[in-house]
């Protein structure tokens, strides 16, 4: 999105862009849709849990940024000061934090990415809905509670980096307001809505309860913020460092790493090996195969990664999908988890270590930066570690070609266990922190009819577990999450001439791109993606399940929508020990038909 202009020149001189390099990016631009009364600005969401503290009464308001976002390309960050809000009008302890996003937009627009950062730590990641002649605006609310160490502090900056283009052709300017909610109410929790305090993030990725109350101390592993405080990753050689010093008595640390994909990489589930790009000829720059994988280091050793999840970005496959509901963690990217409490005994020697954030067989671009929550013991200024057991065995991929030309299979499969355990001696005692992660990937990727149809069928599998032990060996706390994501895409690309859709042959191919000087062709689209996640803590469990199923098709003239038809339907579904919380939408051509929101449980675990 960054750097679509660049992407759209290498893509229009591209012939067979339409074959080898779909799903891709498109701007709902120049798409006249039938008259919807009344022509007042629209709403989008996102469909997540509500956050806890949604329904109390805030004790106290900060207004952190207001701007508008215009011709930001190539420019430096949005900038201002942050001072936490005064004790005797805020009083503390808090015991929620809630970030509050508003935005707007009018006109012709791409979706574009945006980060927002507190003293160059990142509090949340997002994306923009592309707007319509009519305006839009939504809204994001995400718990910021884990931040609260940073919110505390003075003299921070506010950074928001979200590179726009206006000119004639794009119009739409973003304009945004940030506020956060301190809350000195506790969550009661009973069954109701107000009770859900267990996802800080709309996902379920990332659970509070993992997490525990906030961390004394939070440091940023990222980019000078010349440029936003996001590293840029153009190739898989392309490893970013920070060195961080740990402080000595730092008894326990999380790493939260924040990652998008974009330019080549947006559709990285569906790239081709470079094998294939060859055989062809073909000139997209979209290859490198399908698997990534982000992952973190210490001093150049391994400590974990995760495959992402796959957010779809409002232009992307097909942008009629997106309205008004967007993808699923589109509008509140999810961020990862890496405990590295068992290594804490390689870096509590006062000397500086580089961590480091890279991805395996990523192409241009990524956006990667981390957060290092650290928590200190108050009762010592030092404490003793040890990391104590390491087993780690190298990622197997698995690739399994078979094509000819342009028509063929591409398999492939990923698997990687690690299990990660250390001690740590504070001044209350002696713990063993175990931490094991298992996660499977299984891509399939299909060409057929010349290419022209191509289909994506991914499952993520993830597994991770922490075990905290006391010096006898009995068990403190034990937290397990299971998380499955497949992701289903087709596209079938089919030639379009104003007057009707003829099925594909090579020469009408051919012909059409001889006589016309705009790439122009349809595409029929389907996707369907889902993420499900369990949690168990102790004896509790609790469930979230949301799934997306979009059938469409749209006509295309170069990177611009003419017409088309989109379908969504969603259901979002959240369950633990104290109840339920359902939504189910459907959405039409930008309209949403039905929805239905319920408390009440619709199955048992
Ligand atoms: C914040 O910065 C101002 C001006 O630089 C300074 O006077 C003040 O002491 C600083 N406050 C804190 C808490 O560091
Ligand atoms: C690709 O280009 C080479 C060299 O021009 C040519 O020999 C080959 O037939 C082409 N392959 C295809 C599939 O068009
Ligand atoms: C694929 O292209 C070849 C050669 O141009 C043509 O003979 C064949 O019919 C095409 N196949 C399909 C399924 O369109
Ligand atoms: C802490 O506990 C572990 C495991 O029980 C033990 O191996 C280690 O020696 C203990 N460390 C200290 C400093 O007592
Ligand atoms: C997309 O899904 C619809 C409904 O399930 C189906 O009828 C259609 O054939 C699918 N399109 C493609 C290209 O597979
Ligand atoms: C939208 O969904 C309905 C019902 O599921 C289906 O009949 C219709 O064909 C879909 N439209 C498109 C464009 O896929
Ligand atoms: C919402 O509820 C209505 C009435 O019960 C039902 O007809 C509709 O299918 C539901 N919509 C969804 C998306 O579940």
């Amino acid at each position: 999105m960054l750097t679509f202009l660049t992407v759209f020149l290498l893509l229009v001189s591209a012939t067979p862009l339409a074959l080898s390099s779909t799903p891709d990016h498109f701007l709902k631009e120049s798409f006249s849709r039938p008259p919807r009364p009344p022509k007042a600005p629209q709403e989008y969401t996102e469909l997540t849990h509500p956050l806890p503290s949604d329904r109390l009464t805030p004790s106290c308001t900060v207004d952190l940024l207001h701007h508008s976002f215009a011709d930001t390309m190539n420019k430096p960050p949005f900038t201002v000061p942050y001072c936490p809000p005064p004790i005797s009008t805020c009083p503390r302890p808090w015991s929620r934090v809630a970030l509050d996003f508003q935005a707007e937009c009018r006109g012709e627009q791409y979706d574009r990415v945006a980060g927002l950062w507190l003293g160059g730590a990142e509090i949340l990641r997002t994306t923009t809905a592309e707007p319509t002649k009519s305006g839009i605006f939504w809204r994001v609310r995400k718990d910021i509670t884990r931040y609260s160490s940073l919110l505390e502090k003075s003299n921070l900056t506010v950074t928001m980096m979200l590179e726009n283009v206006v000119n004639k052709i794009y119009t739409g300017v973003y304009h945004v307001k940030v506020t956060l909610f301190f809350y000195r109410e506790n969550v009661v929790r009973v069954p109701s809505i107000t009770t859900y305090p267990s996802f800080s993030a709309n996902l379920g990725l990332n659970s509070e309860r993992l997490y525990g109350p906030p961390a004394d101390l939070i440091m940023p592993i990222s980019d000078d913020g010349n440029r936003g405080f996001w590293f840029q990753i153009e190739s898989e050689s392309d490893l970013r460092f920070k060195k961080i010093r740990f402080p000595r008595n730092a008894y326990r640390a999380i790493l939260e790493l924040y990652v998008s994909f974009h330019g080549d990489d947006e559709f990285w589930y569906s790239n081709p090996p470079n094998s294939y790009i060859r055989t062809n000829n073909l000139t997209t720059s979209r290859g490198n195969g399908c698997y990534r994988e982000v992952f973190v280091t210490i001093d150049g050793k391994y400590i974990g990664s995760e495959v992402p999840f796959p957010v779809i970005f409002t232009g992307g496959i097909n942008p009629l999908f997106w309205e008004p509901v967007v993808a699923i963690g589109a509008f509140n990217l999810p961020s990862y988890d890496f405990d590295l409490t068992p290594f804490l005994g390689l870096v509590l020697d006062g000397k500086a270590h580089e961590i480091g954030i890279g991805v395996d067989d990523g192409i241009s671009y990524w956006l990667v930066d981390a957060n290092l929550h650290i928590w200190l013991d108050h009762g010592s200024s030092k404490v003793e570690a040890k990391s104590v057991v390491y087993i780690n065995p190298a990622l197997r991929v698995q690739r399994i070609e078979n094509f000819k030309l342009l028509d063929g299979k591409f398999r492939t499969g990923a698997r990687r266990k690690s299990r990660f355990a250390g001690w740590v001696k504070t001044s209350t005692g002696n713990l063993t922190t175990v931490v094991s992660r298992e996660f499977k990937f299984r891509n399939m990727l299909k060409f057929n009819n010349n290419g022209t149809y191509k289909s994506v069928t991914q499952r993520v599998k993830v597994k991770k577990g922490v075990k905290v032990m006391n010096e006898i060996g009995t068990v403190v706390t034990r937290v397990f999450v299971k998380r499955i994501y497949p992701l289903n895409v087709i596209t079938l690309t089919l030639p379009y001439t104003k007057k009707s859709i003829l099925p594909y042959t090579k020469k009408k191919y051919r012909y059409m791109l001889e006589s016309k000087k705009k790439d122009r062709y349809m595409l029929v689209t389907n996707v369907s993606h889902a993420l499900r996640e369990k949690c168990f803590i102790g004896m509790f469990q609790s469930l979230v399940v949301t799934s997306q199923v979009s059938n469409g098709w749209i006509k295309v003239e170069d990177h611009s929508v003419l017409s088309g038809e989109g379908n969504t339907t969603q259901s979002y579904n959240f369950q633990d020990e104290y109840g339920c919380y359902s939504r189910s939408v459907e959405a039409k051509n930008g309209r949403l038909l039905s929805d239905n929101t319920t408390l009440s449980c619709l199955s048992a675990f």
